[in-house]
């Protein structure tokens, strides 16, 4: 069930603004290729992508995600590859949760691989406590304990990413009365 707002509209739009204005300073002489990683990331990267100033080459990836339970398998696949040759390219890759780490730590491997000159992660929350693999977060818009959350892009089994504010959930049988 749905719980307490943890994080609303408004706090999200004026930390994507913050995020936007690092980002742009960061920018100036890079040939950068924003990778949204989905479903997940997709409202935070229209958001963020739009108060970027300078121009910048946007394209998708999509990894395995966790199915209809609140706990990642540990294993990724890929879904959906990019498009684009990021050879050279300044590459920043826009996560909505960064959780244990194991899926944007598969995802950096993969595109390293591609010899960008830079690779970048940006991402809407962390769970710092959660991690098993150390990945290096460039721009973090909040860092939230270790509970549920849905809402601004982020399901739990499909369902609730339109929600425009972001929310704890408890799977029915975890609620405590
Ligand atoms: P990680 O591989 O454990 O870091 O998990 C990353 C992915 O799991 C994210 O991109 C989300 O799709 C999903 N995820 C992790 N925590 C949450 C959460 O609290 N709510 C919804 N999805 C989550």
């Amino acid at each position: 069930m749905l719980g307490e707002t943890v994080i609303t509209h408004d706090e999200i739009q004026r930390a994507v603004a913050v995020l936007a204005r690092e980002i742009d300073a960061d920018l100036e002489g890079r040939e950068p290729v924003f990778i949204c990683v989905l479903k997940g990331a997709v409202y935070f990267f229209t958001a963020l992508t739009q108060r970027i100033r300078h121009p910048v080459v946007v394209d998708f990836i999509q990894a395995s995600s966790y199915g209809a339970t609140t706990e990642s398998s540990g294993t990724v696949t890929l879904i959906k590859d990019v498009t684009v040759d990021i050879a050279g390219k300044d590459i920043y890759v826009v996560e909505d949760i960064v959780d244990t780490g194991l899926t944007l730590a598969d995802v950096v491997a993969l595109l390293q691989a591609r010899h960008p000159r830079s690779v970048q992660v940006v991402a809407l929350l962390s769970k710092p406590s959660r991690r098993k693999v150390q990945v290096r977060l460039d721009f973090v818009g909040f860092e939230i304990e270790d509970r549920f959350v849905v809402g601004f892009g982020l399901d739990f089994a499909e369902r609730f990413r339109n929600l425009p504010e972001i929310r704890e959930f408890v799977p029915d049988g975890e609620a405590t009365p």
